[in-house]
Formats: structure tokens, sequence, C-alpha cells
């Protein structure tokens, strides 16, 4: 049978498609790029299930499931809390389970977390029954690769980008045609104090480096800052608009890349529809599951590797909080140490940390004596290598703890100086 009459034969509605769910079951919900119509058509059946579990990375579309209303139908459990799920994570009424980026696709395939059905959304299929995962390959494939079923909803709007990132057709277990354009990233803060950190790291960059930038508003300000820069590469877990500028201005390159040479490497994308149509069928862009990005060894691969992440809080020691405020949970630890241990090893490798000197309009110094009872450590003070905010940059490997608190003083905002100093004195650290 040729792949088009498998297709036909298992387009249907979200309602049958949707059918097999039964309660109890474990699904796994695609999260970049959609599937909003298997979302709602979910949401429609909660009078009819118990105890569904949504397992889930970041995801940008609505999370209708979560509402209080659906308690008992559908419980969330979230690998990295974003936006949409935040509060109900806050509020008890969602789990959050801590996980490396690069060990995600491992908790599906070793069956620690068996997915029975993957929602997912893709691109139509090429003229080999291939469908593309799109926007999201890193955990989205992993997941489906190792469900049970595989409902896909399949969107005209979603680019094809390549990579190790299809699907057969002949995979997939129901099929709901879509037609509607993917969720929009809105634009990070700009004040003065991203400004100048962005600037500070762009200092750091030398030509011919590969960049791998976190979450956050990070990722606007440096990269906004690189315009004179030459030959930059990317391999990172996720990228947006301000790398489709760079390379339209000739800065990324991908040209002195060690590993994947002329190959921007990723595992999921999100911005404007601007990025959305430059990565569709664009050979320059690929897009691998994360066990293969965010493994550190293939990380370290790449020389001069720039890892950027941001943080919440760091202590006098380096230690670095970037998941949680106090004990109050507030994203995950992503990629962050994958990169950080990767660019650690590569051969003229940065892993840099980067954070805002205050919080909360001035009032609270996010360098701090201690971390905050509850805060959850990232970046561990063994790993850290360079704290940067907008007085400066703190480089603490090798540094002992006295170096290190010195160090971290002076890139603390001027108003919290001589009171971190006293702490440290108190703690004996300096
Ligand atoms: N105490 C109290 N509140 C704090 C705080 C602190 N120490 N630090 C930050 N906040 C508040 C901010 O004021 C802000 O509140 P607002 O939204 O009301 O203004 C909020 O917490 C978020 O802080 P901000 O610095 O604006 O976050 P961001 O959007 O730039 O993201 C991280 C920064 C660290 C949260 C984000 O990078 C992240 O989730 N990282 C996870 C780990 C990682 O880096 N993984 C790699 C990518 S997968």
């Amino acid at each position: 049978m040729n792949w088009e009459t498998i297709y036909r034969r298992k387009v249907t509605d979200a309602a049958s498609a949707l059918s097999c769910i039964e309660s109890g079951n474990r699904l796994y919900v695609g999260g970049a790029g959609g599937p909003a119509v298997l979302i709602d058509g979910l949401c429609a059946r909660a009078p009819e299930l118990r105890d569904v579990e949504l397992i889930h990375i970041l995801t940008f579309i609505e999370a209708p499931y979560v509402d209080p209303k659906y308690e008992g139908s559908f419980r969330d459990n979230s690998l990295f809390i974003g936006h949409n799920v935040r509060k109900a994570v806050q509020e008890g009424r969602a789990d959050f389970t801590p996980i490396f980026l690069s060990e995600i696709p491992g908790l599906f395939q070793r069956k620690i977390l068996p997915i029975d059905v993957a929602l997912v959304s893709l691109s139509p299929p090429d003229e080999h029954g291939f469908c593309s995962y799109g926007v999201e390959v890193g955990t989205t494939k992993p997941a489906a690769d190792s469900a049970r079923v595989i409902i896909a909803e399949v969107n005209r709007q979603m680019p094809r980008t390549l990579g190790d990132s299809f699907i057969h057709v002949s995979r997939l277990n129901a099929i709901v045609e879509t037609d509607y354009p993917l969720p929009e990233a809105v634009q990070g803060k700009s004040a003065a104090e991203y400004l100048r950190i962005g600037q500070i790291i762009a200092e750091m960059i030398p030509d011919g480096a590969t960049l791998q930038m976190g979450i956050g508003s990070l990722p606007d300000a440096v990269l906004a800052n690189l315009g004179s820069h030459k030959e930059l590469g990317i391999h990172t877990e996720l990228f947006s608009d301000g790398v489709v500028q760079l390379f339209e201005d000739g800065v990324i390159t991908c040209s002195r890349k060690t590993f994947h040479p002329g190959k921007m490497i990723a595992g999921f994308l999100f911005g404007s529809q601007r990025l959305y149509d430059f990565v569709d069928n664009n050979p320059i862009v690929e897009l691998h599951p994360t066990e293969y990005v965010n493994d550190p060894f293939n990380i370290a691969q790449n020389d001069n590797m720039v890892a950027i992440n941001a943080a919440l809080q760091v202590d006098l020691t380096g230690q670095v909080c970037a998941d949680s405020i106090g004990p109050v949970f507030y994203s995950g630890v992503g990629g962050q140490l994958d990169f950080i241990r990767g660019a650690a090893k590569s051969k003229g490798g940065l892993p840099i940390i980067a954070l805002p000197s205050t919080a909360k309009g001035d009032t609270i110094s996010r360098i701090s004596p201690l971390l905050p009872e509850g805060s959850g450590v990232t970046t561990t003070r063994n790993d850290v290598h360079y704290i940067v905010t907008e007085w400066g940059v703190a480089d603490l490997y090798g540094k002992s703890i006295r170096q290190r608190a010195r160090a971290l003083i002076e890139i603390a905002h001027p108003n919290f100086r001589d009171e971190l100093t006293y702490a440290a004195r108190k703690l004996g650290y300096l």
C-alpha cells in the first residue's frame, strides 16, 4: 500500500483520534508548536476520564488541563515548568519532576516513565511519506518513538525542519489535519542591566565560537551585541529570532564549527513567524533529540563552545539557583548543567552564568551570602566557572571560597556590597 493511502485511512477528527485514551494512561504532550486541537479534544473528554497523567517540557500552547475543574481527570507532570503551568505547580495541583534535558529521552526509552500515548504536532508529509516534528524534536521524538500509540496533528503551518526530525506516516495511529499558526514568543526584557550584561558577554566571545543560549531574557540581550563578530556557530537546545538576524547579517556561518560544521544544531525552536519561515526546509538548521544535542560529550566536541545560561540567585560560594525562588519551583534545570559541563570540557570553551545583580526593583540582591532556604542548586559550585552581572565578570573556577566571595561581591550591586562583605566575614568566608 502506498503511503498516501495509509495516510488517508488514518485521517480522522480529534474526538475519534482521542477515543483510545483510557483512565490511568500516561500521555506525552508535545510543546513548542501544538497540538492545540488535540488538547481541546482531550479536555472535552474529561468527564469520562480519571487519573490521566500529562507529561511535557516547556509548552507554549495553552494548558487548559491544569484548570482546577479538571482535577481528578487530569494530573499535569512538568519536566520543565513554563508560565502556563507554573501556578498549578506552585499550588500543588500539578507535579514537577526534576531531570536534565539530556536525560529526558532515557526516562521514556528505559520505561522509567513509559508513555502510553504521545500527542504530537507534525508537518505535512513529504513525497516519501515522512512528516517532520517541526519546531520540537528534542524530547518529543524520543517520547513518540517509545509510545504505544501516537496521535498526530498534521498542521499545514508546521515548518519541515531537517535533522533527526522525521516520522513516517505508517508509524502514526491517528491523524488530525489542522491549519493554524504556531504560537509566537514575546520579546525578552530589554532593561539596561540586560543590555550591559549582553555587552560584557559579547566581549568574552571569540570569533569562530559556537554558542548555546539558555532561556529567559538573556539570549536576546547577548545576540543583540554580536553584530561585529565573525563566523559564529550554533549548538543549543533552543534558539529564537536573534539567531536568524545574525545569520542574515553574515555573523553566524557555522563555518568554524568542529562538530557538525556548517550546521546549526538545536533541539527545539521558539520565536516569531520569521523564525518558522527561516527553518522551513533549510539545510543549515538541524534538529535532533536532546539525548544527542544536550549530551555533554557531544557539546564538548565543539571547540570554543560558549554556554550562556541565566540564573535567579547565586551564593557567595558560587552555587547557582535557576529553577526555584526559595522553595517555590519556577522552571527546571533544563539544559543548563548539560551545557555548562559540555562547555567546560570544550577546547577554549566558556561556561557562563549571567544574571542581573538585583531583582524586584533593586530591593533584592541576587548575589546572596547563602541561597534562601529551599532553593535548588542548578549548577553546583564545583561546576561553576564565569558569573556575569551588569557590574562585571567573576571567574570562580579553581578559586577558593575566600576568592569567590571577594569576586562575587565585586560584581554585586553597589548598594549590597557592604552587607555582603559583613555577612561573608560572619560566615568565615573572608
Ligand atoms: N528573588 C526573588 N525573585 C526573583 C529573584 C530572586 N532572587 N530572581 C528573579 N526573581 C523574579 C524576577 O523579578 C522575575 O519576576 P517578574 O516576572 O515578576 O519580573 C522572575 O523572578 C523571573 O526572573 P527573570 O530573571 O526575569 O527570569 P528570566 O525570564 O530571564 O529567566 C531563569 C531566568 C533563570 C528563570 C531561566 O533562564 C530558567 O528558567 N532557567 C532554567 C535553567 C536553564 O537555564 N536551563 C537552560 C535552558 S533549557
